[in-house]
């Protein structure tokens, strides 16, 4: 099938870069981008491309280039899935919070809601890309609703999960290691080889069955976020001894079967992948019965979870086992550097703890707003709105966000963190003035040297 259009459903952190660069190196093919939400649509037309409702490094360049030409953005699901040859699937798929799987299983309701748009509106023959992260035999359901409701049209399923990481999306996007297409029509898996192919090699697309493809989307996030538990273990260990995981990190890292990356300690992991990944893998291995697998992975979430803790309860008992009405400068709330996005950061849930605590929080994040940070809090539901707003104030500004402070929790690695005027911040705030520095960024010897009282992770 020639592909002249392609239509996006779900204009998010996965579906807004992916169209854009696919928009960039097809310039032959119309691409649009449509969502339920009308707000975020009239964001990725504002005129001014510093306002777009995701930050990205490279992304506003692309869409400065690219919209009005050949990548638009649009309300008008019906008409954009009708015209369209290809239609994406780039919705969200949250861990259920109701009913069965609660807590574990994908909650796969809008994109069912997806594939019934289609199958109502479709007059002609679509290849259906599912780009969202689903768990193993989706794309047979898709199909069978697609299939059994349509108006006999055809429809060809197929798996494209997304590797892409936040913050490094475009970089990622325009050279990916490798582009993933499961399926069981040859022609309509060529037809997506042929838009990837406008900039990747045809040895880096792989083919494979649509339940590899699903698959190997889970385990690669499960085995990259089993490296950052598995580190972060370590990290306590080292903790009690006198071993520093950045260097024990390094050593390892140099046996090329282990290699470098993805190997930094940290307050645990966040975004909107790895838990959610995970989790899906065990309450499918548990469906199976796999109660082995199963828990196996489920370790991996575990020590998770125990590495956010832990950094909360050091940052607790170092400030003389309370922090009742200190005031705590966070500095940093997105889940990494370089993006907006709050999804699951570790940020959240250690600023939840030392609320509890009765803390006053102060948080200065380069990126993320004021509205955004009160939204993660109350999404918790561990007290009222009010009291959140009372007790967690934020800043533009670095500087008048630790004035006073009694600790600094560093939750972020923003490269900008590092070359702030340290001396500066160290006089401005209560003696002594600790910092938790929960992405190892700073330098120990020199931070001491100013004052400080340094706590990093695993040192
Ligand atoms: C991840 C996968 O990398 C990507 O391929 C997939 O498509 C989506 O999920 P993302 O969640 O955007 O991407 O970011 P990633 O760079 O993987 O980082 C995830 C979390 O792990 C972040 O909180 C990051 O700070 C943390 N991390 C990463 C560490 O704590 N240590 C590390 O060494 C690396
Ligand atoms: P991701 O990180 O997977 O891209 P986001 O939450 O950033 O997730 O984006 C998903 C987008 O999908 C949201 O903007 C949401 O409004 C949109 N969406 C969800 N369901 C539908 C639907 N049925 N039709 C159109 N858009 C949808």
């Amino acid at each position: 099938m020639k592909i002249t259009k392609i239509c996006c459903i779900g204009a998010g952190y996965v579906g807004g870069p992916t169209m854009a660069v696919i928009a960039k190196k097809n310039p032959n093919i119309q691409v649009t981008i449509v969502d339920i939400n009308a707000e975020r649509i009239a964001a990725w037309n504002n005129e001014d491309v510093s306002q777009l409702p995701i930050y990205e490094p490279g992304l506003a360049e692309i869409v400065k280039e690219t919209r009005g030409k050949n990548l638009h953005f649009s309300t008008e699901i019906d008409k954009s899935i009708d015209e369209s040859e290809m239609i994406f699937i780039s919705v969200n798929t949250p861990t259920k919070t109701y009913g069965k799987g609660k807590g574990m299983a994908a909650d796969l309701k809008y994109v069912e809601l997806c594939a019934r748009n289609i199958a109502e509106v479709a007059t002609t023959d679509k290849i259906v890309v599912e780009k969202s992260t689903l768990p193993v035999r989706t794309a047979q359901a898709i199909k069978s609703i697609l299939n059994n409701t349509g108006n006999d049209v055809k429809f060809d399923i197929l798996s494209n999960p997304e590797f892409l990481a936040e913050g490094t999306a475009i970089e990622d996007l325009l050279s990916p290691d490798r582009v993933l297409i499961g399926g069981e029509s040859e022609e309509a898996i060529e037809s997506l080889a042929k838009v990837y192919g406008a900039w990747v090699d045809d040895e880096r697309i792989l083919r494979t069955n649509v339940w590899s493809s699903e698959l190997s989307k889970l385990t690669a996030n499960a085995f990259l976020a089993q490296r950052i538990s598995s580190i972060n273990a370590i990290s306590e260990l080292c903790e009690k001894t006198e071993a520093d995981v950045n260097e024990v990190a390094r050593a390892i890292g140099m046996d090329s079967r282990i290699g470098p990356k993805f190997l930094s300690a940290s307050i645990g992991f966040g975004g909107s992948c790895f838990q959610k990944d995970i989790l899906n893998l065990v309450y499918i291995a548990r469906s199976y019965g796999l109660t082995e697998v199963a828990e196996y992975w489920e370790q991996v979430i575990t020590l998770n979870d125990h590495q956010k803790r832990r950094f909360s309860d050091n940052l607790i008992s170092t400030l003389y086992n309370t922090v009742s009405g200190k005031k705590i400068a966070m500095l940093g709330w997105a889940f990494k550097k370089d993006t907006n996005d709050t999804r699951e950061s570790a940020a959240i849930y250690v600023a939840d703890h030392l609320l509890s605590e009765q803390a006053q929080i102060a948080v200065y994040d380069p990126k993320v707003s004021e509205q955004r940070i009160q939204a993660d809090l109350n999404y918790l539901n561990t007290r009222s709105e009010e009291e959140n707003q009372e007790l967690v104030d934020t800043f533009n500004n670095p500087y008048e966000a630790v004035k006073d402070a009694h600790a600094i929790a560093i939750m972020t690695e923003w490269d900008e963190f590092k070359t702030y005027d340290w001396k500066k911040i160290y006089d401005s705030m209560k003696k002594p003035a600790f910092i938790f520095d929960g992405r190892n960024i700073l330098n120990e010897e020199e931070t001491t040297k100013l004052g400080f009282e340094y706590s990093g992770i695993g040192k």
